[in-house]
């Protein structure tokens, strides 16, 4: 049989793997008190893209068909690997549950957030339990670079959120402010995993860092795609609000890109959109302007920096279905 469709045969086994991923969660998450399990779980429950764990167990099979790994070494890897791209989607979920509390939106993969469906502090407390567990998967991994990397990832998350919340910076600087918090809230994330995985397949500091950048653009550009989103698709097909960003007083790449011909933008950035007719009238000046083709310019480049990386792996099916996602990420309406 040709190896390549022995690697396929792999990759429809990942999908099953996906699927066990989401009941190791729930299995993990299972407590004596109903409540804290029935809040903790509510997001496990299939509706979300699972883009994170599909990642880092894409990269971690192709990482280990790289390097060689003898399939007795590979299945003890594996196993570990697999834990890390359960915590990545448990700390994902996790941020996403307070996150509308921050954000206070009501909507999230087409049904009630945990906020409005359980009130603010109860949700605040189902993110906290979901990351107690997730760090007890973490450690019980046994590997402390391991752990020192996915705690950069939360604490790059709230650093995220925090330049989120205020927008200081000059016009030439709002950019830069922009990209950095880009790669804290979403990025690290994805680089930070897939770093995990090949520290677990004991792969050369090169070859981590090829892995770090890989899940690095992958993720900024799926950010970028993700605020292009906002303001072209619909909170149907989102399963959360569309054209939140504005209200919320975010300036996204589509507005900043646009802001270059629309100056008037420059006040209602600063002014975080808040007087009345802002959000209206910026929305209007970005779909006037190149802003969401320049965006996408953006969100391509990135992709094709991720798979310039992705190309220093060799050869092998889980590399080229990594290489679809990532061009998926970038077309993608949802
Ligand atoms: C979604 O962004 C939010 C994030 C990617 C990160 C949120 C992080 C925090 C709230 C910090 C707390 C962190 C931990 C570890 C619990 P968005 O609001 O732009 O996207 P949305 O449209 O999906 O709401
Ligand atoms: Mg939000
Ligand atoms: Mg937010």
């Amino acid at each position: 049989r040709a190896q390549s469709e022995c690697e396929i045969e792999d990759i429809s086994v990942l999908k099953l793997e996906l699927s066990a991923l989401y009941n190791d969660i729930r299995e993990a998450l299972k407590t004596w008190n109903e409540e804290v399990y029935e809040l903790a779980t509510y997001h496990f429950d299939g509706n979300g893209k699972a883009l994170r764990p599909h990642v880092v167990l894409l990269l971690a099979n192709a990482i280990n068909f790289h390097l060689g790994l003898s399939s007795e070494r590979q299945s003890t890897v594996c196993k570990a690997q697999k834990q890390v791209a359960m915590v990545a989607e448990m700390i994902h979920t996790a941020s996403l549950i307070h996150d509308d509390v921050v954000d206070r939106s009501d909507l999230r993969r087409g049904k009630p957030s945990a906020a409005r469906r359980w009130g603010q502090k109860k949700a605040v407390l189902a993110g906290d339990y979901i990351l107690g567990i997730s760090s007890d998967i973490l450690a019980k991994i046994g590997n402390p670079h391991v752990v020192i990397v996915l705690s950069q990832v939360l604490v790059d998350l709230v650093q995220g959120e925090m330049m989120q919340l205020g927008t200081k910076e000059g016009e030439n600087d709002r950019f830069a402010h922009y990209l950095k918090k880009t790669y804290n809230k979403t990025a690290s994330l994805f680089a930070n995993s897939a770093k995990a995985v090949a520290i677990l397949a004991e792969a050369s500091e090169e070859l981590q860092e090829t892995a770090y950048l890989i899940g690095k653009y992958l993720g900024l550009s799926f950010q970028v795609v993700d605020d292009i989103l906002d303001f072209e698709s619909s909170t149907e097909l989102l399963g959360k609000p569309a054209a939140a960003d504005l209200k919320l007083g975010i300036a996204t790449a589509p507005v900043l890109f646009a802001s270059e011909k629309h100056p008037e933008l420059n006040e209602m950035i600063v002014r975080r959109f808040e007087w009345p007719g802002d959000v209206e009238h910026a929305f209007e000046c970005v779909l006037a302007s190149d802003g969401l083709e320049q965006s996408r310019l953006l969100a391509k480049r990135f992709c094709q920096e991720a798979k310039k990386h992705l190309a220093e792996l060799s050869t092998s099916a889980y590399q080229l279905a990594l290489e679809s996602i990532m061009d998926g990420a970038v077309f993608r309406k949802k």
